[in-house]
């Protein structure tokens, strides 16, 4: 054991592994699943009309490079965009005399579920910043 335990793995063993992960197909840094990315555009551009929330290109623009006190999203972070949509509320939502714009967010935020949100996080990652 120890020292010596990675001369047990042979080699058939080896190339299991290898392709075992070259298998998942890990997204680069800072971006999120792939095969989100359908379906988070979709929910960019059209919204969820059975929620109730309005498309995000509306606000956002179509390529999400924001305009004046709305923010660019293209390029963001997956995990940053995950984690402001998820926890608006805890995080932004304090404040019930903030009106205007941003007060539009929260509600979209709160309709979104995780898988949604999801989805968003990953298309945008993709996206030129
Ligand atoms: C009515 C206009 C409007 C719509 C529609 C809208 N947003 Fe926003 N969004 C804003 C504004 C304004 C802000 C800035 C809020 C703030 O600074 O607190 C914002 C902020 C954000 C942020 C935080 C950005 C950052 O850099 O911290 C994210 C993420 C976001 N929106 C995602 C979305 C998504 C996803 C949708 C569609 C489901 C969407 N928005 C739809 C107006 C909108």
């Amino acid at each position: 054991m120890g020292i010596t335990s990675a001369h047990t793995v042979s080699p058939a063993m080896r190339a299991l592994l290898a392709a075992h992960f070259s298998g998942l197909d890990p997204p680069p840094i800072g971006r999120g699943p792939r095969d989100l990315v359908t379906t988070g555009r979709a929910i960019y551009q059209e919204g969820v009309p059975a929620a109730n929330v309005p498309a995000c290109s509306g606000c956002h623009g179509p390529e999400a490079n924001g305009r004046r006190e709305i923010p660019r999203l293209a390029g963001q972070l997956n995990s940053y965009t995950k984690i402001e949509l998820a926890e608006w509320s805890k995080k932004r939502g304090q404040n019930p005399l903030v009106e205007g714009p941003a007060a539009a967010m929260k509600p979209i935020a709160d309709s979104l579920s995780r898988a949604q949100i999801a989805a968003i996080a990953a298309y945008l990652s993709y996206l030129k910043k």
